[in-house]
């Protein structure tokens, strides 16, 4: 197979302020000069998993435009094949970002190109997702595009699904994800979707989110590392597994869980089991909080290997 990961979804021009704290509503506050720093939760990952050594793909959509340029150089310079990458249609999506002193982001994104990223652009790309081990995908596209990459998915390929931005997922999605990454925030919401009461801990929330249909969930929890679990083939309680982090000075947060994802991924392509899986993931992701932006902070292997 040609590629180790396949990545369908959003790329973003993130405009970046730093602010001593957010406004609330009505107020104005003074932020540090702005940054444009290529972004999105797509190319994010395809510019992680290229960055490490994967051979990585994108499937994405960017505007004619200067942002749209800046995105494709991204991924360029961390050698992901760009040729799934569609221009043209609306101008390139944008995420508006403030980062805090202690290096956590709030972001509003203006979906532009990636709304228009159809179900028709999937199947356009057969030839993608003929010759991928694993396909990744987000929600900051289309949910009908998303559940198109599930249909064009190869049965020997595996689907990894980040609900982010959160919304309400078809069971057949649901179904196919292997695994389900979600942070505590995404956790919440796609339990509260389901049948059964919100467990008080992310140790209790790891089988809920199980029974509700994925064959695997990985529950992101920042500095404090992971939980992952396997759905057991004879439908047994699966006990989450706890994989930590390293610990490393934030500076900024933003696309650290693509990074985390990405690096996931590419390492189950590869046959590891998922704890395993997460464990190296956790320090890509860790690597990635100790430098501005999302892909201008994302490591090399050799970087992911020296924390
Ligand atoms: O996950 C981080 C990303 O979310 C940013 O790069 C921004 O573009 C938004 O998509
Ligand atoms: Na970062």
């Amino acid at each position: 197979l040609s590629y180790d990961l396949l990545v369908v979804g959003s790329a973003n021009a993130d405009l970046v302020v730093g602010v001593e704290r957010r406004p609330g509503a009505g107020e104005t506050v003074l932020g540090s000069d702005l940054v444009v720093h290529p972004g999105g939760k797509g190319a994010n990952q395809a510019c992680a998993a290229g960055r490490l050594g994967a051979r990585t793909a994108l499937l994405a959509r960017v505007g004619d435009d200067a942002h749209g340029r800046l995105l494709l150089e991204s991924q360029r310079a961390a050698g992901v094949d760009t040729s799934g990458v569609l221009v043209g249609g609306a101008p390139t999506g944008v995420a508006l970002i403030t980062v805090d002193p202690s290096g956590d982001n709030s972001i509003v994104v203006a979906p532009g190109a990636n709304a228009r990223l159809t179900p028709a652009d999937v199947r356009a790309a057969g030839r993608l997702f003929a010759a991928a081990r694993v396909v990744s995908v987000q929600l900051e596209i289309p949910l009908e595009t998303v559940a198109e990459v599930v249909r064009a998915l190869p049965p020997d390929a595996r689907l990894v699904l980040n609900p982010s931005p959160p919304a309400p997922l078809p069971p057949e999605v649901l179904a196919a994800c292997d695994p389900l990454v979600v942070n505590e925030h995404e956790a919440r919401y796609v339990l509260a979707g389901g049948p059964q009461p919100v467990g008080a801990t992310p140790e209790e929330w790891a089988p809920a989110l199980l029974d509700l249909g994925p064959r695997s969930v990985v529950v992101t929890l920042g500095e404090r590392g992971a939980l992952v679990a396997v759905r057991p083939p004879d439908g047994s309680p699966a006990p989450a597994v706890h994989v930590p982090s390293p610990r490393v000075r934030a500076v900024d947060t933003t696309g650290a869980g693509d990074a985390f994802t990405a690096a996931l991924a590419w390492r189950l392509g590869l046959g590891d089991e998922l704890p395993r899986a997460a464990a190296y993931a956790a320090r890509v992701g860790a690597a990635a909080v100790t430098r501005e932006g999302a892909q201008a902070s994302y490591p090399t292997a050799a970087e992911a290997a020296a924390l």
